[in-house]
Order: structure tokens, then sequence, then C-alpha cells
């Protein structure tokens, strides 16, 4: 069996920032109130960048300098600007790869995870040797910025990862994914329109979250085998400070293993773990012989996890 791992990492966030205190200026609400409930003090929009802008843009960071070429692209997104053409192929357009096998994945906040375990598997089992996962999320295009209740969460970016069958720097040893489709309608966005109609139940939603992150992060850490004394972080996916810190309460694990940059970027959906995690590795924040948790949770309700080791 081959195994598959990370070689490199790209994010990007586009430059204009929305403080809470830009927000306090358009509707009733307070950067305390903002920072209390999310954690979240300010998030960039993307102007005149579409959703599979964001992804080329990280996707460039990825394979700067590198002379691999993906053969295969899976590109999350629940914010591409077309259904056709699908970000994927526009990705691949704008990076002039060679033929690869290319198409798009949607499972909203978990969509980068889930590509992760679908690229891998489709390398593990078919031709494919280097595998370009991207997420591209323009979430500004469907928030409400009259709603208070939801337009101080999210924030635009990019991400992306190179999973290769050789020389990789961080094996991807294992995945969980799935979903609960008694929630379906608990998170809903985006009616083709171009609507700004997010909408979600915000205080069932929160405690899904809870709930599964701890859950998911007991599966994944049970079937990694860790010793005592074996450092691993979490990266959940970015919704809510609060989230977090409800598990890190729940199961010791102190808050600095929890890889956190919702204070920056708000809830950028499928991108948020992988912004989070490539800011991680670029500070040196893992350590060869760590164990990194990607855990993603979401509309759907979805949820997907990912095990790597450092
Ligand atoms: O990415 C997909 C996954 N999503 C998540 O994981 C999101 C999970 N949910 C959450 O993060 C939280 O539920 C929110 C941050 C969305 C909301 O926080 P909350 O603590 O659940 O607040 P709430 O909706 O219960 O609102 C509490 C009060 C309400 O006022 P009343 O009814 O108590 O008088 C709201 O009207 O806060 C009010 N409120 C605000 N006040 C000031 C709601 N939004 C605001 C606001 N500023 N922006």
């Amino acid at each position: 069996m081959k195994r598959i791992g990370i070689l490199s990492l790209g994010a990007f966030a586009p430059p204009k920032r929305l403080t809470n205190a830009d927000l306090e200026r358009t509707v009733d609400t307070t950067d305390e109130w903002i920072v209390r409930r999310t954690g979240i003090r300010e998030r960039r929009i993307a102007e005149g960048m579409n959703a599979s802008d964001l992804a080329v843009e990280a996707a460039r960071a990825c394979l700067a300098g590198r002379a691999e070429r993906p053969d295969l692209v899976v590109a999350s997104s629940s914010t591409a600007e077309t259904s056709c053409p699908y970000q994927a192929s526009r990705i691949a357009h704008a990076l002039a790869l060679e033929s690869p096998a290319a198409f798009d994945v949607n499972a909203a906040c978990s969509g980068l995870v889930y590509s992760l375990a679908i690229a891998s598997s489709l390398m593990r089992s078919g031709p494919f040797r280097r595998a370009l996962v991207t997420a591209g999320e323009k979430m500004s295009l469907f928030t409400d910025y009259t709603d208070r209740t939801s337009c101080i969460l999210f924030g635009d970016g990019g991400a992306a990862a190179l999973l290769t069958d050789e020389g990789w720097e961080h094996e991807l040893t294992d995945w969980e994914l799935g979903c609960e489709p008694w929630g379906a309608e608990l998170v809903r966005m985006g009616d083709r329109q171009g609507n700004p109609n997010f909408w979600q139940d915000g205080k069932q939603v929160f405690k899904f979250a809870v709930q599964t992150l701890e859950r998911v992060l007991g599966i994944l850490r049970t079937r990694a085998g860790l010793a005592p004394g074996d450092r691993y972080f979490v990266v959940p996916h970015q919704a809510n400070l609060r989230v977090a810190e409800a598990v890190a309460e729940q199961t010791g694990l102190p808050m600095e293993r929890f890889v956190m940059n919702v204070q920056r970027y708000g809830n950028t959906s499928s991108a948020s773990i992988g912004l989070a995690l490539e800011e991680a590795a670029r500070e040196g924040r893992f350590r060869a012989g760590d164990t990194v948790f990607l855990i993603g949770f979401g509309g759907g309700l979805s949820w997907a996890g990912a095990t790597l080791k450092w």
C-alpha cells in the first residue's frame, strides 16, 4: 500500500481587513460582544476576487519553487462563483497543469478534510502520484451584512496542500468522515441567485460542534495509538474560539494544543483548517514526532477528521 503525505502547504488571505470596529458602525453590535461570544477580532474580505482566485493564490504559494506537477486536483468550496466551470478546472487552468484529473468537493466547512481523504484514497488505489488539494471560500458573497447574528462570523480565504506518494514530510495516516442528516437544515446558504442568505441555528450547531470535535478527536486519538507523553495538536474548523475552549475544558487538553487563528480570519468555511495549519507550520509550532489532528465540522451537518504525523 502506498504511503501518502503532505509535501507542502500554501495559504492566501486577501488584504482587506474587516474589524469589529467596522461592524460596530454598520450593525447593532459591539467589539466586546463579538470577542466574548466568538473570539473573532477581524476577518479578511476578498475584493475583486472570486472563491477560485483565492484557491489559485493558495495553490501558487503551495507549489512555489517546486518541480512537482499535480496529476490530480481536488477543490473544496461551498462558495464557488459558478458550478461550471467548476473550481478545480479553473485552478488547473490557472496553473497550466497538463491533463490532471480534477473535480470539486462540497462538504461545507468539512470540505478540505473530506478532500484530503478522497485525494489520498485515490492516490493509494490509483495511478495518481501528486494531488493538489485546495479550499477557496468567499463567504462574504453569501453573508448578509445587515444581520448582526451572522455577519460578524465570516471571512474569505484560500488554502492548499500538495500530497505526494514519495518524499513527503508529514504522513497522512488516518481519516474519519461522516454526516448527521438530522441536522441538514440547520445551516443554509447559497441559493444560486447570489443572495446573501446565510442562516444557521447557532445554538444547535454550537452544541453539535463541541460534541463532534470531542468525539472525532477521541476516535482519531485512540486509533493513533499515542503513548503517554506523546505530543499532539488539534487543528479544528475555525468557527468560534468557544468551541475549542469547551472541548479543552472537557478533555483537559490545554488550549495551547488547539491551533486557533479565528481571531484574525473569522470563519472561512473549508479554508479555515488549511489557513490555521499553514500558519502553525510556518511558525514552527509542530516538531518532528508530533501528531496533528485536523477536525472539521459544519453544514450538513458534516464532520471530518484526519491524522498527520509531523
Ligand atoms: O461553520 C459552521 C459551524 N458553525 C458553528 O460552529 C457556529 C456555532 N454557533 C456559534 O458560534 C454561536 O451560536 C454564535 C456565535 C453564532 C452565536 O452566539 P450565542 O452565544 O449562541 O448567541 P445567541 O445567538 O444565543 O444570541 C444571544 C443574544 C441574543 O439576544 P437576546 O435574544 O438574548 O436578547 C441575540 O440577539 O445576543 C444577541 N446577538 C448579538 N448582540 C450583539 C446576536 N448577535 C449579536 C451581535 N451583537 N452580533
